[in-house]
């Protein structure tokens, strides 16, 4: 016994982040890189003083009943927390923290990425390629959408959003609007050339590209449903960086193959890892594996601000990044 706080940490993490752990507190590092499971999260709550988890461990009310609970900390390793049930953690006394500002840039970046990725068919580019189909060049061929001059719209203006109006205005050229129900101040939002919206709806109607960055709560479920994805323009867009079940899938599957939209960047679904197969066999849809925040030094910044969190928490010191 080393009389150091016991930290379970569910997955595997950067090196740099791992070392720094094992300074500090006495961790249970996740060897196999495999998610826990209901029983090992439980088992992790009886066990430990505090467990460093992940988008991939859902801690449910039943998982946050273990009894009797020694854990008095969850360090989510990310920004986005809806794999946790607060109400229930908050119920039981327990703190959670989370991992924000760290990976806004890296997100923002994906959201380009899928933006214009989708925009000038690159996927199926390379799919082509790597094929060998390519006979070579025409005037005709794999025409996308130019992005430079059409209208962006952002769901949410929050860090995110911000960071992809500054990358979409600044970098490309692009005519920003946005709805938020807690929208910045008109000076920043002038900063970043993005003009609000008072609805959500005329934010769908207009843009070219509707890229979603909202949290994903009980309220967001579901927000771009049959009824609202049937508000985007034919020509448009669909982008989500944020979390899978702000998309109602089946509905967006129906607008793809209805024609009623004309793409979709996806880096996160409904039920990850599984991706429905419509959408896999779709050449207008760009689909990546939940990368938003995947760049080394952003991981590491991630880490590094739950291993802030761990020990703030144990120093009896109020927490950086407390959500609840
Ligand atoms: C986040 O931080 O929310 C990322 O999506 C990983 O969970």
């Amino acid at each position: 016994m080393s009389g150091r706080p016991v930290v379970v940490v569910t997955r595997r993490l950067p090196e740099a982040v791992e070392r720094e752990l094992a300074g500090d507190f006495d961790v249970r590092l996740n060897q196999d890189d495999r998610p826990l499971g209901p029983e090992g999260l439980m088992e992790a709550l009886r066990s430990a003083d505090a467990v460093l988890c992940t988008v991939t461990d859902r801690l449910t009310p039943e998982v946050l009943a273990a009894e009797p609970r020694r854990a008095r900390l969850l360090a989510n390793f990310g920004v986005g927390f809806n794999h946790i049930d607060t109400a229930a953690a908050k119920a039981r006394g327990l703190a959670v923290s989370n991992t924000p500002d760290v990976l806004t840039d890296a997100t923002a970046d994906i959201a380009m990425t899928l933006l214009l990725m989708v925009a000038r068919r690159t996927g199926e580019g390379e799919r082509h390629v790597r094929a060998k189909a390519w006979t070579g060049w025409r005037p005709t061929h794999m025409l996308g959408t130019q992005v430079s001059g059409k209208t962006l719209g952002l769901v949410g203006m929050g860090r995110i959003a911000r960071a992809v109006a500054q990358r979409a205005h600044h970098g490309f050229g692009m005519r920003v609007i946005f709805h938020d129900p807690y929208p910045p101040s008109p000076e920043l939002a002038r900063s970043l050339g993005a003009e609000p919206r008072d609805r959500l709806e005329d934010v769908l109607g207009e843009a070219d590209f509707v890229s979603l960055h909202c949290p994903a709560t009980p309220e967001t479920r579901h927000l771009m449903d049959r009824e609202r994805l049937a508000l985007m323009r034919p020509e448009a867009f669909l982008i989500n960086t944020a979390r899978g079940d702000v998309v109602d899938e089946a509905a967006l599957v129906e607008a793809l193959q209805g024609r009623r939209l004309a793409g979709a960047g996806l880096d996160v679904f409904e039920r990850e890892p599984q991706v429905s197969e419509t959408l896999v066999g779709m050449e207008n849809v760009v689909l990546l594996p939940h990368l938003g925040s995947a760049t080394t030094e952003t991981r590491v910044a991630m880490g590094m601000r739950a291993v802030e969190n761990l020990r703030l928490f144990f120093a009896g010191q109020p927490l950086r990044d407390r959500v609840v």
